[in-house]
């Protein structure tokens, strides 16, 4: 699993039923914290603010984006530098990790459903127009947010889902592609047969070893399940926003969404309001991680609200956040120490420049603030 430059991949439910967070508090998210979180309740303002990257004093043109979107905030910057819409600019961005068959939770060779089949769900939200367009459970499109962009740019309707997505894309002239790659089939098959013990796929230990060499060995129903190693269900994403030097705001969401999903499974990814919205008086802002959460609490929504009440970016993604974490009332989403075993960071970016992010499980986020991309660590509540 390749999880980006610290990019939002967590583990929420293994196949035992347990929750799990693969993503590490780091030493630096943990100094970023200070007393900050620990002050937040939820609906308050964080008493004082962690400065990641300086991200509350930074002013003028911005572009933010989740851990796996170094590349794509380099991209989008230098796309809004050659004077581009802001949302083609994201989109263009975030294209970059769609593409990469390397990074398992958006666009090609992200993880699929619990049939092997990759859905994948993306939206646009375009500031100046203050329009959206999105698509769900798209399926052999590498390209899910460029899709949304056209909702957006040439349809009168906000999310196409499922087989009408497909036909609206191949209409706008996308080829059909077979979007699985050979890890992501791999690691599917290897859920598939470590998922239970009274299904009809055999685990590892329920098999008997050849007792030679195997003909199929490199090929077709490769054995390649003989490690034990935990078999977890991801979810991963891309998120990014971006602020022109004029303060026009866009942004963009864009994932295969949670592995091993029920087929038709819909995320935040595509729903405004839940893991991505802009207004253009305000900001733009989005989430990834557990969709679910996203989705019930509108957390991208809330964001924006909050900056739009006067809260800086950095206190919106920490309210956020911690808003998530106090709603969280179904008792398998919390552990016996009452600690959230699910993960989701939250991105912000104000018109004016300001930015900030938050996690509940530790994680980092890419920004390009006019001068340099980098990787930075999110403020994290654990
Ligand atoms: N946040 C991505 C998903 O849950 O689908």
């Amino acid at each position: 699993m390749h999880a980006g430059a610290g990019g939002d991949i967590l583990a929420v439910m293994s196949t035992r039923r347990d929750f799990l967070t693969s993503a590490a508090v780091t030493t630096a998210s943990l100094a970023a914290i200070g007393g900050a979180v620990r002050s937040v309740s939820a609906g308050q303002p964080a008493a004082a603010q962690p400065a990641t990257g300086g991200g509350d004093t930074h002013r003028g043109v911005c572009v933010i984006a989740s851990g796996n979107g170094l590349a794509a905030v380099n991209r989008a910057m230098e796309l809004l530098n050659q004077g581009y819409d802001p949302a083609d600019c994201i989109v263009q961005g975030v294209k970059i990790v769609e593409d990469d068959p390397n990074d398992q939770s958006v666009g090609y060779g992200g993880l699929p459903n619990e049939e092997g089949i990759v859905e994948l769900d993306a939206s646009v939200m375009h500031g100046p127009t203050h329009k959206s367009g999105a698509v769900a459970s798209i399926r052999n499109i590498k390209n899910p947010a460029q899709v949304a962009l056209l909702v957006l740019r040439r349809t009168n309707h906000c999310l196409l889902v499922g087989d009408g997505a497909l036909r609206f894309a191949k209409q706008m002239g996308f080829p059909e592609e077979n979007l699985l790659t050979e890890a992501s089939r791999l690691a599917w098959l290897k859920w598939k047969a470590n998922v239970g013990r009274d299904d009809f796929w055999l685990n590892d230990d329920e098999r008997d070893e050849p007792v030679g060499r195997v003909w199929t060995a490199d090929g077709p129903g490769k054995l390649s399940m003989v490690d034990h190693t935990d078999v977890q269900h991801l979810t991963g994403t891309i998120h990014c926003s971006a602020v022109t030097a004029k303060g026009d705001v866009s942004s963009c969401t864009t994932t295969s969404g949670l592995s091993w999903k029920i087929p038709g499974r819909v995320g935040d990814s595509p729903i405004i309001g839940a893991g991505n919205y802009c207004d253009n008086e305000v900001g733009a802002a989005g989430c990834t991680g557990r969709g679910e959460s996203a989705i019930v609490n509108l957390s991208a929504y809330t964001m924006v609200m909050l900056m739009e009440q006067g809260k800086t970016p950095q206190e919106a993604a920490i309210i956020a956040a911690k808003r998530m974490v106090d709603r969280a009332k179904e008792k398998r989403l919390k552990g016996p120490d009452g600690k959230p075993r699910f993960g989701c960071s939250f991105y912000a970016v104000r018109k004016d420049g300001a930015y900030g992010a938050a996690s509940i499980n530790g994680g980092s986020f890419a920004v390009h603030d006019g001068k340099e991309g980098r990787v930075l660590p999110t403020v994290s509540l654990y």
